[in-house]
């Protein structure tokens, strides 16, 4: 696992997105997997940047999304997918047929579960998941108390991510977060080819702590992501702050990333 420590969000956005455009580069065909909520947003609008001054092409590139709500249509104007169209898909070159969301009004929850499996599989799998992290240490929806081999599946979502969700969405209004959701599972994630985990701000201090420093936990699921090989977390000081080893962390991945 490598911490990219920064001073601010801008500035770690602006190197996360550098990573996801290399990717794309390097092979134009990329299956990547995508995650919603404030967090990855920046990092979204340097992609389409460097998409508007044709320094990569989303063209032929095929994308899954973490997680979507039960209960809400994709055109909803909370629903995951509508945050994707708006906040990148419509702002890359991305063809919006390779674009895929769960959907939450499936009326048969796990086919539709089972279903996104096998598409992952057949694409080849993910060749690089972008990942926020809840306040409580989970990717995805993989609230604490998630098997961390779980694979996707429909979860619930405890008050504490209710009530993060609905400060920034849905207009503050907890009653109207739905309480399911279809999730990538633990597992799912871990067997991306690498992963861009985000996080910003104080309030992601004890999450950040957790996935990086903390014992292997069911009780934080980012943790799971300290077995793989290839995964980079990309924060600002104010989410690194409880990290014990916070300046070698940033050092070693400075001076892995040329900086
Ligand atoms: C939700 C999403 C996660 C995301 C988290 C943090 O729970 N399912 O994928 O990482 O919110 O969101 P934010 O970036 O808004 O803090």
């Amino acid at each position: 696992m490598e911490v990219v420590v920064c001073k601010t969000k801008e500035e770690a956005s602006k190197l996360a997105a550098e990573m996801v455009t290399a990717q794309v580069k390097k092979n134009p065909k990329t299956v990547l997997g995508l995650a919603t909520g404030a967090t990855p947003v920046l990092m979204y609008n340097e992609m389409a940047k460097a998409v508007k001054a044709k320094k990569v092409s989303y063209k032929q590139v095929k994308s899954w999304n973490l997680d979507e709500y039960v209960g809400l249509a994709g055109t909803h104007d909370q629903s995951y997918r509508y945050f994707m169209n708006e906040n990148l898909f419509k702002k890359i070159d991305i063809q919006i047929k390779n674009t895929h969301v769960l959907n939450g009004l499936a009326k048969d929850l796990e086919k539709e579960c089972a279903a996104y499996e096998r598409q992952i599989k057949a694409a080849g799998g993910i060749d690089l998941q972008v990942l926020g992290i809840g306040s409580d240490g989970h990717i995805a929806f993989n609230e604490p108390g998630t098997s961390l081999k779980s694979r996707t599946s429909c979860v619930y979502l405890t008050p504490s991510t209710i009530k993060d969700n609905a400060r920034l969405f849905f207009k503050g209004k907890e009653k109207e977060v739905p309480t399911r959701a279809l999730s990538m599972g633990v597992g799912t994630i871990c067997e991306a080819k690498k992963i861009v985990l985000l996080a910003f701000g104080e309030n992601k201090q004890n999450a950040v702590k957790g996935c990086v420093e903390g014992p292997m936990t069911q009780f934080c699921t980012a943790s799971a992501l300290q077995a793989h090989n290839d995964c980079w977390i990309f924060c600002d000081e104010a989410a690194a702050k409880k990290l014990t080893l916070k300046k070698y962390y940033a050092w070693r991945s400075a001076t892995k990333l040329g900086l």
